[in-house]
């Protein structure tokens, strides 16, 4: 039996509170991601987006709410996450609007998993890209400016710090997610602890389990220069923060 709507909705909006714990302001950089593709894709009829760590579609849902035209197709490596995505999708979403590949990015045939059928206008990513190991994330920012088209964009949001007061950044980013009442919201383990004592989600978390490609799980800790260094090089043209609260930031780099 597939999981139940309700029970992926449940679900699904506790992943949105207990985010709201590690990225910073959260809602509005969604927004702010949001404004950028539908700027940049103001003249494509059906634009093709791309949201790279998915998770549950947070970002997919948001950004196909404000653009039912744009055709997203939503990665990620996590079976849990992936079918509670489909699942609250289906309340919230046009089935066509989003689907959802399992993949592991940055491993051998990841770009190829995704079935596209034309150049992107835009790869998009929320809290995601600091998993992947350094050398890892050149060759992947490498073959996504070989898939966006030219005037496309890879948009990154993410905990990025600065070259310097680094520290300072991170505080006020807290301070910020305090005032947003971020820090009473549950926390990643206990929200992955609770999961998986959901007997609706039995079978994904045992699916889970059997995965062996699990990614780095780590944090590359890469500053935004660093970031923005590895985007010029890969082949955008145009590379820059569009937005930052603390260490929270919106990355823009266009093809
Ligand atoms: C902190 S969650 C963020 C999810 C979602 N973008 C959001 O903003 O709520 C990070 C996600 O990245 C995914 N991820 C990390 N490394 C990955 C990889 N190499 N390939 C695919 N997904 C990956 C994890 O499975 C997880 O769903």
């Amino acid at each position: 039996m597939g999981l139940s709507t309700v029970t992926a909705t449940r679900w699904v909006e506790r992943w949105e509170q207990q985010q709201q714990r590690y990225a910073f302001d959260r809602e509005e950089r969604f927004t702010v991601v949001a404004d950028v593709i539908e700027h940049v894709t103001a003249h494509s009829a059906r634009p093709l987006v791309v949201d790279l760590g998915c998770g549950p579609g947070s970002l997919a849902v948001r950004l196909s709410g404000r653009m039912p035209h744009a055709r997203i197709v939503a990665v990620d490596m996590d079976p849990v996450l992936l079918e509670l995505g489909r699942a609250h999708a289906r309340a919230s979403v046009p089935a066509a609007a989003v689907r959802y590949v399992e993949a592991v990015i940055g491993a051998e045939g990841w770009a190829s998993r995704l079935g596209l059928d034309g150049p992107l206008d835009a790869a998009v990513s929320t809290t995601a890209m600091h998993y992947l190991p350094c050398d890892m994330l050149r060759r992947v920012y490498g073959e996504l400016a070989g898939m966006v088209r030219p005037g496309g964009v890879l948009v990154n949001a993410d905990h990025l710090l600065p070259e310097e007061a680094a520290d300072i950044a991170v505080h006020v980013g807290r301070r910020r997610a305090g005032r947003q009442h971020a820090f009473s919201y549950e926390d990643w383990e206990s929200w992955w602890a609770a999961a998986e004592r959901d007997p609706e989600l039995t079978d994904l978390f045992a699916e889970r389990r059997r995965r062996t490609e699990r990614g780095s799980g780590g944090n590359n800790g890469l500053t935004l220069n660093r970031h923005a260094a590895m985007l010029r090089d890969a082949g955008f043209r145009q590379v820059g923060p569009v937005w930052q609260v603390g260490n929270s930031c919106v990355l823009v780099a266009v093809r």
